[in-house]
């Protein structure tokens, strides 16, 4: 049971206190014996009877929505919440924890500056979002990069590097450069760290490594990379995200009450409002290439490389 002494003080932290898994699908659990992945849905079925729950409010990102569908069409009555710093939910055009890891990478972006500018560098953050560039195209604007690479523009390195010395001829000595971790050059594939096993999805990164080692041969500057990583994940959630996130609590307990289930409930400003679960799932929300904040950043300068 959840009692108001659970959660009073919880609003300025991040994480959960429930506990949580990456690795939990019901529907497809590792196990290590000779038989391989289970399937524990029909006991999670069980289990929600047995306690007498009434509904089911789930939270988190595609993969968590995905599941929450699956028991859905089990006739288990759910309410989805998106919640992801990636913020490629469909439907939505916010999740909550998206504005947070903004906030630090944009942050972490302005303090690259203090060593790009003294040492003439071109100092480069590798940022996650997995096949999503909204983390490094907000950063990467907020924190006035140079270049912003990201996975919907496969990218030309040549292309990055000429527009890079270009600002060396103009007197712009130091240059910073976003790199989203699923951005990968034109016929290229996406770097990982690790590929998919067990019940795991793949997971990205190096890309900043290897743009560093690019840039560094093609313009003759001193480059170092840094990966921001869980950073970008953890400490207080910005002011934005808490409003979100208790808005869409708000319509999550609203839907339940009503019998709405089956739904998410998404950010359609100024509205909150709920979406079909089946519409949303299985599916990426990445930068459409007509994105405003795209256009203009080119408009502005800053290089994609295309
Ligand atoms: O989906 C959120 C996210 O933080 C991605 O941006 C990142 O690729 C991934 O999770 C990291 O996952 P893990 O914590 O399992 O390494």
């Amino acid at each position: 049971m959840l009692t108001p002494r659970d959660v009073t003080g919880i609003l300025r932290l991040g994480g959960t206190i429930l506990g949580t898994t990456n690795r939990g699908n019901p529907f497809a659990y590792p196990v290590t014996t000779s038989e391989g992945i289970h399937d524990y849905s029909d006991r999670c079925v069980e289990m929600f009877h047995k306690l007498g729950l009434g509904a089911l409010i789930v939270i988190g990102g595609d993969g968590t929505l995905a599941i929450a569908h699956q028991f859905c069409e089990r006739g288990i009555p759910v309410v989805g919440v998106p919640k992801t710093i990636d913020n490629d939910i469909v439907g939505t055009t916010n999740c909550f924890g998206f504005d947070t890891a903004v906030a630090f990478a944009t942050d972490a972006i302005d303090r690259l500056h203090t060593t790009a500018e003294a040492h003439h560098r071109i100092m480069i953050a590798e940022v996650m979002g997995r096949y999503a560039g909204w983390i490094a195209l907000y950063a990467g604007v907020a924190g006035g990069a140079d270049a912003i690479l990201i996975p919907e523009i496969p990218f030309d390195i040549a292309l990055v590097a000429e527009d890079l010395r270009a600002r060396d001829r103009w007197g712009a000595k130091f240059s910073i450069v976003v790199v989203a971790e699923g951005a990968h050059p034109a016929g290229g594939t996406t770097s990982l760290v690790q590929a998919a096993r067990d019940g795991y999805v793949e997971r990205l990164g190096g890309i900043g490594a290897q743009v560093s080692e690019a840039l560094a041969g093609a313009t003759g500057k001193e480059t170092r990379s840094v990966v921001l990583g869980h950073l970008q994940r953890g400490g207080a959630p910005t002011s934005s995200d808490r409003v979100l996130a208790t808005r869409f609590g708000g319509k999550a307990v609203e839907l339940v009450q009503r019998g709405d289930f089956g739904t998410m409930v998404a950010f359609d400003p100024p509205d909150i409002v709920a979406r079909r679960l089946e519409d949303v799932v299985g599916k990426t929300k990445t930068v459409p290439l007509d994105h405003d904040l795209l256009l203009t950043a080119k408009a502005l300068g800053v290089t994609f490389g295309d």
